[in-house]
């Protein structure tokens, strides 16, 4: 289950948050954008996300954790991965678990000029496009 997160200050806003070269291709970065902590990870494609920084299990950060060979963002506590949808895709020593009810949040990501932009709305319904 994941919980609401709120950009109180400036929400459903593009906004710049790195350079895009803090971002390596094999691992994570964390940022805070307006109180809410954020983790950035590249997939094997060198596409950047953003999901919460926020693990749905048991609230440690992602952040803290690793990159997968998968491109995958790794739970430094129980081992839960997710993808860059949010997708949990692996729960170790349970195959039994219903990981489709597992979810990460998950904020809008670009990377354009040389920066990564978030979305500053989790989850969101609509995304306002981003500005070419
Ligand atoms: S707290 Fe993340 S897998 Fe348990």
């Amino acid at each position: 289950m994941t919980r609401p997160t709120t950009f109180a200050s400036f929400p459903r806003q593009w906004t710049p948050v790195a350079p895009a070269s803090a971002l390596a291709a094999r691992g994570l970065l964390a940022r805070t954008v307006d109180s809410v902590p954020l983790v950035f990870v590249r997939d094997n494609d060198g596409k950047a996300s953003a999901l919460v920084d926020r693990c749905p299990h048991r609230s440690v950060k992602l952040s803290l954790g690793t990159r997968t060979p998968e491109g995958c963002v790794q739970c430094p506590f129980h081992g839960w991965r997710y993808d860059a949808e949010g997708a949990c895709v692996d729960i170790p020593f349970n195959s039994d678990a219903r990981k489709q009810a597992v979810r990460a949040s998950v904020v809008p990501c670009r990377e354009a000029g040389g920066l990564l932009w978030v979305f500053t709305e989790a989850d969101p319904v609509e995304v306002v496009p981003f500005p070419e």
